[in-house]
């Protein structure tokens, strides 16, 4: 099978070493590398069946190393379904990550603000989502080998890494938001009707990821924790027109905080 022969490989390359966390960041969050300590670097494109990046500038790779001594995963650069990948493309890292035997996932992401609460540049901790891509990664013949056909999505954010990212918040002074992240395919932006609907419908914030990475995880049992960094108000009040670089700067702002939850999270973890 193709996922198995993509962990033969990586398990070739990364020779006594076991991530036992996988993380991936999210647009303009990737500086959380920084603060590895690299064990082992393995660009996308060596990886057989991997999905390799088409598109512009990021070029993916997957680096091991020890965050707050504990050895994790990094995914620098995500899939997503824009892009054109297949959703079985997209989640197929995570899947991976798991055999690799990771067991815990961390995922970030940047995210639209529609809860009037927020402000540009905070931090949510996701605590439940709404999928509204056009598919998911379940779709077709169920692999039974990786979980059930009917996953249950009762609690998909883990409690205990919540409640710990809260306690974490205190202790370290970060403020932090709770809320729920509404997934959609993207590429554009929403219109201001979409976000209306989109927080009538419950969200909090909006983004083109993380849910279908989500999803796959769940349906094999790990555990997640999920962060968004709001990069842009979308309320009626505060919408105004978005270019990617307002979104990388709000992120380049939240980027240290959101990092120093993540690598605390691990650490007591
Ligand atoms: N909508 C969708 N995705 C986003 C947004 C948004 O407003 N901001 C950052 N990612």
């Amino acid at each position: 099978m193709q996922l198995q022969e993509s962990t033969s490989y990586i398990q070739q390359r990364i020779t006594d070493f076991a991530p036992a966390f996988g993380i991936i960041l999210g647009t303009g969050l990737g500086a959380l590398v920084n603060d590895l300590e690299i064990k082992y670097t393995i660009p996308y494109d060596e990886i057989p069946n991997f999905p390799v990046s088409t598109v512009e500038s990021h070029s993916g790779k997957l680096i091991f190393g020890l965050l707050a001594d504990k050895p994790v995963v990094v995914m620098q650069g995500r899939f997503h379904y824009y892009e054109g990948y297949s959703m079985e493309q997209v989640v197929f890292p995570v899947r991976v990550m798991k055999l690799l035997g990771v067991q815990k996932l961390i995922v970030s992401n940047a995210a639209g603000g529609l809860n009037p609460g927020f402000d540009t540049s905070d931090l949510m901790v996701i605590t439940d989502h709404i999928n509204l891509q056009p598919s998911n990664p379940l779709i077709g013949r169920n692999l039974d080998e990786l979980g059930p056909r009917f996953p249950d999505m009762s609690d998909v954010y883990d409690e205990h890494l919540v409640r710990e990212a809260m306690v974490i918040g205190e202790d370290l002074g970060i403020k932090l938001q709770e809320g729920v992240y509404v997934s959609v395919p993207g590429p554009m932006l929403e219109t201001p009707a979409e976000y209306r609907y989109l927080s009538v419908i419950g969200a909090d914030a909006v983004g083109m990821s993380t849910v279908p990475e989500v999803i796959a995880a769940r349906h094999m049992a790990m555990p997640v924790f999920a962060v968004s960094v709001i990069t842009d108000m979308c309320t009626p009040d505060r919408l105004k027109k978005v270019k990617l670089s307002d979104i990388l700067e709000a992120a380049a702002i939240a980027e240290p905080r959101m990092t120093a939850l993540i690598r605390e999270l691990i650490r007591r973890s």
